[in-house]
């Protein structure tokens, strides 16, 4: 038997990647159990879509700390903290979180960027990715570090810009790749098959972690990580 990692998943909207981790973590050998989705707004729908499948959610809203972002930290850490989590994945979690934060959490928080990082880090990234002309986009999920979008890539997937893309079409291209890459990435990291060397995450699988267009050459190396048809 594996031992399954008890893991937070934190949202601030849509919550699709987070669906994504919710399908995987469904299986019995992902090495990650989900114990609790956490937003920092109430109107997230991905809330509503977590408590459909069973999933333990709860609010911390974050604007009533205004700037006070260790207040609101703590508040969310006491939540975490009571549901036992060890890892924490950011799901279209939208607010910068403190150098003490990522400390805290070292090695232990990963994200979804949806750009090839350190490529257009921040927001508005497929609009950018278009305006600068690049040929190839695509996502990152990454260990977390105080600079915003920074930290040890784990993976990346690669899709092509075409000349008729609109922001929509590529946004559309890129995350159908996060929900291929995050459930792998985290199983990784879960599985303790990310070595973190300064700046640089070594990943023991075949892939090492890239990945090129769809579909995923070689990436899905754990069982049950394939998406559904
Ligand atoms: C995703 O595209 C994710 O990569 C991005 O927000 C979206 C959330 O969508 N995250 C960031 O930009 C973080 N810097 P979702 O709520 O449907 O997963």
């Amino acid at each position: 038997m594996i031992r399954r990692v008890p893991t937070a998943i934190l949202i601030s909207g849509r919550g699709s990647n987070m669906a994504a981790l919710l399908e995987a973590a469904a299986a019995p050998d992902y090495p990650a159990e989900v114990r609790l989705v956490l937003s920092n707004r109430a109107d997230a729908a991905g809330l509503a879509h977590a408590a459909s499948r069973g999933i333990p959610t709860t609010v911390v809203e974050s604007r009533p700390f205004g700037r006070d972002r260790e207040a609101f930290e703590a508040a969310m850490e006491a939540e975490l903290r009571a549901a036992g989590v060890e890892l924490l994945a950011l799901a279209g979690f939208m607010r910068v979180l403190t150098e003490g934060f990522v400390a805290r959490w070292q090695d232990r928080l990963v994200n979804v960027h949806p750009s090839l990082l350190p490529s257009f880090r921040g927001l508005d990234t497929h609009a950018r990715a278009l305006a600068a002309g690049v040929r190839l986009h695509g996502c990152t999920v990454h260990l977390v570090r105080p600079g915003v979008d920074e930290g040890p890539i784990i993976a990346q997937s690669a899709v092509p810009v075409l000349p008729d893309d609109t922001e929509a079409s590529l946004a559309a291209r890129v995350l159908a790749q996060e929900h291929l890459l995050y459930p792998a990435a985290l199983a990784w990291l879960a599985a303790g098959m990310v070595r973190v060397e300064g700046s640089v995450a070594r990943v023991a699988a075949p892939s090492g972690g890239g990945a090129l267009a769809n579909p995923l050459p070689g990436l899905h190396t754990l069982p049950r990580t394939e998406p559904e048809r």
